[in-house]
């Protein structure tokens, strides 16, 4: 068997499961789409959603791309975001990156990855850059990474504050509200890092005049 056959037959053997523990459980979902939460993650392989956190299809909205970027072009991930918050209308939006994550390694790095990637890792270099002082001084270049994982996460709850998507979202439902999130590779635990209510009032240029 090949190794993808692999992967649907697990499917199937996994449909046949849920149906003989809940019926309806397929049925139940077919309709309606209401989850609580966006989760914008990394795409590493070892860090799924809905496996760490116990839940179901149908309770998270989830966006992954490499370091948990939230990147105020990035029209895939605002499209993500603007239908999570405006039509979903989920409670929470939950940034986690990972300790020991390899995209925020690699922006520590000199390493020339070529155009694609170098561009999308810059944006991780401009936050070293911003906390340089904190950062050189951790000696260690395992828990330097890993403070530069806790401030990326900060920082991209940040950047979600910034956008019209979330300040609209605040002043019209005053929801959602946004948590930066951190999982240990080593443990399987999550820590959180920080959390920002839904109308915290961010640096004034930041907010539009309208919202
Ligand atoms: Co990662």
């Amino acid at each position: 068997m090949r190794s993808y056959e692999k992967l649907l037959q697990n499917n199937k053997s996994w449909s046949t499961d849920i149906k003989t523990v809940d019926p309806e459980f397929f049925q139940k979902l077919k309709d309606v789409q209401k989850p609580e939460f966006l989760w914008i993650g990394c795409s590493d392989s070892r860090v799924p959603p809905n496996v760490i956190t116990k839940t179901q299809p149908g309770e998270i909205f989830i966006h992954r791309n490499i370091a948990n970027l939230v990147v105020n072009t990035d029209v895939n991930m605002l499209s993500v975001l603007e239908y999570a918050v405006h039509h979903l209308k989920v409670r929470h939006v939950i940034v986690c990156g990972h300790y020991g994550c390899g995209g925020v390694k690699a922006a520590t790095s000199n390493h020339n990855l070529k155009q694609i990637l170098n561009m999308w890792l810059r944006n991780i270099k401009d936050i070293y850059r911003i906390h340089n002082k904190e950062l050189e001084a951790i000696k260690n270049e395992e828990k330097r990474v890993d403070r530069l994982v806790e401030l990326n996460v900060q920082e991209q709850v940040m950047n979600l504050a910034k956008t019209s998507i979330i300040q609209r979202a605040w002043k019209e439902n005053q929801i959602p509200h946004l948590h930066g999130w951190v999982y240990g590779l080593k443990d399987g635990v999550i820590h959180s890092v920080c959390e920002m209510k839904a109308g915290t009032h961010i640096d004034p240029l930041y907010e539009f005049d309208d919202l």
